[in-house]
């Protein structure tokens, strides 16, 4: 764990139009840094930067935060890589706090097996560049499949000796220990006799999304060979071949960018794709796809395109595998080759023109596909059109978006020519099926589930929210600024009769917040707002002068990204000067007092216009405490006039 005192210095010391002008060019704007978004194709700069506040904010996507949020989006970094990435920036040396023993050991064994695979990469670079047999055999070997230079380096391609273990004794000689070297199966051991793994292969590292090196594939050179083709690492501890895909470092850019992933077998698919351009393109290495694999393209976009090779046993075999890709509501297009052709020799025979224009307009939908696919075979045999008819419906039943389900359904019944009834028939059956298994699976959690259900708010109505998140605003504005509050107190006069008078009484705008809440016990619905609430007066009662622009850094990502929006909000009339100048009517002006005022009246208001409907609704259902339930309405009646007459007031 990185210590605390850590993350608060990176914070202090990252600027975030410093750290984003590294991936964004940013131009001057007013007080703010405006560029084009680089989390969309657009012409017109949507993406805001603010050094003052400290975040930036995308209006393209909505995606919003801070300098960390940013490398997470942008560099698809965990917390810790973020963290990590700034300290190495700017010179801030990492503490990390106690870990238990276990878990150090854990992390220990991990890290080493990194840094002996990190080792193994370089040595098998190494020796491909400047050994005889390297240059003559490995090296000669990627050019002749047409890698250039630049792509060999970049896709760190290297070869290990044709010797029984001189990657293990040079790794031991450099002081890599042996269990390591064995964990990550670089190394195999047998009879006390140690072996290179990958000997005279060809090799492939395979990094994480973050460009560690995991594992390794490793090709042998001549096909006569019994060997396997390819060998590759074996699972540990820091390799799970169904989590990775092969290039997803290289390509994570730009499948955000193109919003679309290309989705190959092979390892020289990857990399001939690449050099061709086409960058947005990762391998599942032969293994079938798995919905981790799925999960991790899903990070980056909805859509995939699937490359089959030409050969029709394969596509039968790969289209099972996509209706894990429709279960995680992605969009999935297919594109097959000519006979004989895999991604990898149709790239390298075509012009980057001809492959780019191939790909556009050889994808086709997969529903439609597969179902064109089908009814070839299944023409004049009505027994296979109808295992037909319910294999496609058990493809669009894994859809979990209604609309489009019936999109599909639609689109099939036509390739089909059958009915859309009789596909909608069959989509209910299996969905019946599909629900009863479930019921009976719930059916002893559920007796538990129903006491929390209950107690559940159903969802708010949207006046809530705004209110709520209103005054989370005007704390974050203007929270630690004192002003005049004016208000009405109800007095006795001489005979008796109650007036409301109006008394000044000067606080700070999050203390009359708080009071003034806190008289209602209303509590937030909002979980976000309610954590960023008791944050900023908590931090507030402590230090009167915090200054609340830096609250965005004591708070977790998922909080951040909200204040974010909320303080950005007002930026976004900077965007176009006849946004702020024509369409959107000016705001009242109000004092800040005023507003804080109308704000919490408001919502005071609302929620008792609710609680008075929950008694309404009591009152229907019960005989018993009539009486006393009618006597809290009119209690609650006559607080709401009050308010009201406030509110009338301060407008
Ligand atoms: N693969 C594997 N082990 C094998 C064969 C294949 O792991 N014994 C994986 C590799 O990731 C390989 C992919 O499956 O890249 C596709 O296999 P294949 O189509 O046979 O290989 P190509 O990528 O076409 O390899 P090449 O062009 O080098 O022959
Ligand atoms: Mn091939």
């Amino acid at each position: 764990m990185i210590s605390k005192s850590t993350i608060d210095q990176v914070f202090e010391t990252a600027r975030v139009e410093e750290v984003i002008g590294d991936f964004v060019q940013l131009k001057k704007s007013g007080t703010n840094y405006k560029g084009l978004s680089p989390f969309s194709e657009e012409r017109t700069p949507s993406f805001m930067v603010s050094p003052v506040k400290q975040i930036w904010k995308d209006f393209s996507t909505g995606k919003g935060g801070t300098v960390v949020s940013f490398l997470m989006e942008h560099e698809h970094f965990t917390y810790p890589e973020a963290i990590k990435y700034l300290a190495k920036k700017y010179n801030i040396e990492i503490e990390e706090t106690m870990q238990s023993d276990a878990q150090k050991q854990a992390a220990d064994v991990r890290e080493s097996m990194y840094l002996a695979s990190e080792y193994a990469n370089t040595y098998f670079q190494k020796t491909m560049h400047s050994t005889d047999q390297g240059k003559a055999i490995g090296l000669s070997y990627f050019k002749e499949r047409g890698f250039t230079d630049e792509i060999i380096e970049e896709f760190q391609l290297g070869y290990c000796l044709d010797d029984w273990s001189d990657f293990t004794d040079d790794a031991l000689k450099n002081g890599y220990q042996l269990k390591y070297l064995e964990k990550t199966g670089l190394t195999i051991i047998k009879e006390n006799k140690k072996f290179d793994r990958f000997k005279g292969r060809v090799m492939f590292p395979i990094h994480s999304m973050s460009g560690r090196v995991l594992g390794f594939g490793g090709r042998i050179l001549d096909n006569t060979k019994k060997a396997a083709k390819y060998l590759n690492s074996p699972e540990s501890d820091i390799y799970h071949k169904s989590k990775v895909l092969y290039g997803i470092y290289y390509a994570k850019q730009s499948i955000a960018k193109e919003d679309n992933c290309f989705l190959v077998e092979g390892y020289t698919d990857v990399i001939q794709f690449y050099q061709s351009g086409i960058k947005n393109v990762v391998a599942s290495s032969g293994t079938a796809l798995t919905s981790d694999q799925i999960r991790l393209i899903n990070r980056l976009t909805k859509n995939i395109t699937v490359l089959f090779d030409g050969d029709a046993a394969g596509i039968r075999a790969a289209l099972r595998g996509i209706d894990l890709i429709l279960e995680q509501d992605m969009n999935v297009k297919v594109c097959t080759f000519p006979d004989g052709d895999d991604p990898d020799s149709f790239a390298k025979q075509n012009t980057p023109e001809e492959l780019a224009d191939y790909l556009k307009v050889n994808s086709k939908d997969f529903i439609a596909y597969k179902a064109a696919l089908l009814m070839e075979e299944a023409k004049n045999d009505p027994v296979k059109k109808a295992d037909l008819i319910r294999d496609m419906v058990h493809s669009i039943a894994k859809i979990p978006d209604t609309i489009k389900r019936e999109i599909y359904v639609q689109e099939c019944a036509r390739i089909m020519e059958i009915s859309e009834s009789v596909l909608f028939s069959t989509l209910a059956q299996i969905n019946r099926k599909e629900q009863d298994e479930a019921n009976k699976k719930h059916k002893q959690e559920q007796k538990t589930f129903e006491v929390i259900k209950q107690k559940e708010s159903p969802q708010k109505v949207d006046v809530q929210y705004v209110l709520e998140r209103k005054i989370i605003e005007i704390l974050l504005l203007y929270g630690n600024l004192t002003e005049e509050f004016e208000d009405l107190i109800l007095k006795e006069d001489d005979k008796g009769d109650l007036h409301l008078e109006p008394v000044v009484q000067e606080a700070k705008v999050f203390e009359k917040i708080y009071l003034d809440l806190q008289d209602d016990e209303m509590q937030f619905t909002n979980e976000n707002f309610k954590s960023i609430y008791y944050t900023i007066v908590d931090t507030l009662n402590q230090n009167p002068d915090f200054a609340l622009d830096a609250i965005v850094h004591h708070v977790d990502q998922n909080l951040a990204n909200d204040i974010t929006s909320i303080l950005m909000n007002e930026e976004r009339y900077d965007l176009h000067d006849w946004e702020r100048n024509n369409i959107f009517p000016k705001e009242k002006k109000l004092t800040v007092a005023q507003l804080t005022s109308e704000t919490i009246l408001s919502l005071r208001c609302f929620l008792i216009d609710q609680k008075v409907n929950e008694f309404k609704h009591e009152v229907i259902q019960s005989t018993e405490h009539h009486r006393s339930i009618l006597e809290e309405v009119k209690d609650y009646s006559s607080l709401k006039m009050l308010l009201s007459r406030k509110l009338n007031r301060v407008l």
